[in-house]
């Protein structure tokens, strides 16, 4: 087992039956929809919303319950991946490009539970390029604007190079800090400039993050 599915199984042992529960995205969140769509198989009963349509697919081929957004309440817990974590449990999301709706349901949620393989942790966020999602009306003014920022932005594209569109149909620019000394300076500021639907720093936002070692060994961190 790779520590992507050891972090992701383990969290799903804290879902418990009637639970609304939030499902992330990425390669890691999809090791922890797998798990409990065995355990919704088995007789778990829960409800479930999914943080991108290729997550929500993939939780109807297992037979989680999905609920649109509009008719959730509070969400008991959420399991998603993240880029990286520092020691507060800030994160940097969006590499899977669901940044917005992540942070949506983080949001709603009474619990975040982050999922990772330790190369997950850092001392500083930024040497993963942040994710920030823009509309795609003057998108080239707003990449100057997060340009003038200090970063090097850099529109995502596709692997056969077309511009990547988000579920929500707006483009991504990953920018490249290299470190970020203030996140929550940093989100305001970014969250600030027109143009800007959101970015992927996650400030208070996780509960939780059990951090998996290729040793086999599971830390929970709080
Ligand atoms: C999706 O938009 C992201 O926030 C992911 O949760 C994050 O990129 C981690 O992805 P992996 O689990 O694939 O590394």
């Amino acid at each position: 087992m790779n520590i992507k599915q050891l972090a992701a199984e383990k969290a799903v042992d804290w879902v418990e039956d009637g639970m609304m529960v939030g499902l992330g995205t990425g390669s890691t969140a999809v090791y922890a929809i797998r798990k409990l769509g065995e355990r919704v198989q088995q007789g778990l009963h829960i409800k479930a919303v999914a943080t991108s349509v290729e997550s929500e697919k993939l939780a109807k081929e297992m037979s989680i319950p999905i609920i649109p957004f509009a008719e959730v309440g509070q969400i008991d817990l959420t399991i998603d991946g993240a880029d990286e974590v520092d020691p507060d449990l800030n994160l940097i999301k969006g590499g899977g490009g669901a940044l917005l709706r992540e942070k949506i349901v983080a949001a709603r949620s009474r619990q975040v539970m982050i999922v990772a393989g330790d190369n997950k942790v850092v001392k500083r966020l930024g040497a993963f390029p942040l994710p920030v999602e823009v509309v795609t009306f003057a998108h080239e003014w707003t990449i100057e604007k997060l340009a003038s920022m200090g970063c090097t932005p850099v529109l995502r594209k596709t692997e056969s190079g077309e511009v990547f569109v988000t579920d929500n149909g707006n483009y991504t620019v990953d920018c490249h800090f290299k470190e970020i000394l203030n996140p929550a300076r940093m989100h305001r500021q970014l969250n600030d400039i027109p143009g800007v639907v959101d970015n992927g720093l996650f400030i208070g936002m996780a509960s939780t993050a059990v951090i998996a070692y290729n040793s086999g060994t599971i830390e929970i961190l709080r």
